[in-house]
């Protein structure tokens, strides 16, 4: 009899402890829900620190890469970070992926700066692949590189492969010879931002500036599309215009098309996704770690053209992206019409306090929409999504 109430105790104690670790918002460990910009805590009990990141699905769990941030600086000093999840809510801290180095002739030196990484799974070689912007040590942001790291293990360690400035002698498809050709110099023009100096970048003046040594790139991400080519999206021309450059079939380096996109646009922080074969691109304004307006284009093939729509941003604050910027669009498994729009809310005096806003991306004739959601969870996009028509094309 004691044994039987003892066992009944012992039940009843592990059905409550495990209700209370899934119902209760203040465990560290379990979450059924996404709260935008609160504090999230990894399995460990600290908040995740994987900022301007990206995650990749694989064998039937997610990994979030992301920058490492620390109380005082936005350098890095520790490395990228990376966390695995079977269902978005809940984070394990699987360390870091990527290290920086302490050999001060490395590149990705202790207190270089590694922003925005990505990592894609290229099942020919089997290995991971990701791309990272680097800045080198002491030098601000003006390397503006692109760094390739490579793991054989989704967790890493990932090694630095190379990095450098972006498809050097290359010409943009969709620059014209006359573009290509014309004898407009950065150096003719002493003032920037004049009309004239503003035609000449939508002509093409950086493109030309930095053909030998390479194009700019800063902001960015990687996309892997259903043929398995994968492509690098990035700020280039002093951050002025996007380009979008298609990878070779072992994604370690450039087939050397690419295009510009939205020349003089000003657009940083590319996140996209694909649906019922249509791109969508949301990207932000170039105003450093404060937040500004985002803005939505749509193309029906990934080398463009590319359509420039209003902001996908409704209500409360969608002016500033509710207080953040993006940096990935996740398309969730298993679900139709349903993505998550990853964005950072950076806290650039207390680095490691920035947040995350996570929303889902909501379709209104046929175009993405983010709306504020202090609460919300996956089971939204059968309530919301299921009734919206397949976005157009
Ligand atoms: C933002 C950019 C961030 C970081 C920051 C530095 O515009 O999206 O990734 O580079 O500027 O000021």
């Amino acid at each position: 009899m004691k044994l039987k109430i003892c066992i009944l105790w012992v039940v009843a104690f592990g059905i409550s402890i495990g209700y209370n670790k899934l119902q209760s918002r203040d465990t560290p460990n379990r979450y059924a829900f996404f709260t935008p910009a609160e504090i999230w805590k990894d399995d460990l009990g600290n908040h995740i620190n994987a900022h301007g990141g990206g995650i990749l699905y694989h064998e039937g769990k997610y990994y979030w890469f992301g920058e490492h941030k620390s109380e005082r600086s936005n350098a890095a000093l520790v490395g990228v970070t990376c966390y695995s999840s079977s269902d978005l809510y809940t984070w394990e801290n699987e360390g870091i992926a990527l290290p920086v180095s302490d050999d001060p002739e490395s590149p990705i030196v202790k207190g270089s700066t590694i922003e925005r990484p990505k990592v894609i799974y290229n099942a020919k070689t089997g290995k991971f692949v990701m791309y990272f912007h680097l800045e080198l040590q002491g030098k601000g942001y003006e390397a503006a590189h692109v760094a390739v790291a490579v793991g054989d293990r989704i967790t890493g360690p990932y090694k630095l492969v190379k990095n450098g400035r972006v498809n050097a002698g290359k010409w943009p498809m969709n620059m014209t010879e006359e573009q290509r050709d014309s004898p407009v110099k950065s150096t003719d023009f002493e003032k920037w931002w004049t009309p004239q100096w503003m035609a000449a970048i939508k002509d093409g003046l950086f493109v030309r500036r930095d053909f030998e040594g390479g194009q700019m790139s800063r902001d960015m991400t990687l996309f892997v599309d259903d043929d398995n080519k994968a492509y690098h999206i990035y700020s280039s021309e002093d951050n002025l215009t996007l380009h979008i450059a298609e990878l070779k079939d072992d994604y370690l380096d450039y087939t050397g098309r690419y295009i510009r996109v939205e020349p003089g646009g000003h657009n940083e922080a590319p996140a996209i996704f694909k649906n019922e074969g249509r791109y969508f691109m949301i990207t932000s304004g170039c105003t450093g770690w404060d937040p500004n307006a985002a803005r939505l284009l749509t193309a029906g093939h990934i080398m463009g053209p590319w359509t420039l729509h209003p902001n996908p941003c409704r209500g409360d604050d969608a002016e500033l992206t509710f207080h953040s910027q993006s940096t990935f669009i996740l398309p969730v498994q298993g679900k139709r019409n349903a993505f998550i729009f990853m964005a950072d809310r950076w806290r650039p005096q207390n680095p490691i306090d920035g947040r995350y806003v996570w929303l889902p991306v909501l379709f209104e004739n046929g175009l993405p929409l983010l709306t504020w959601f202090d609460k919300w969870d996956l089971s939204i996009f059968e309530q919301i999504n299921a009734d919206f028509p397949s976005p157009g094309r």
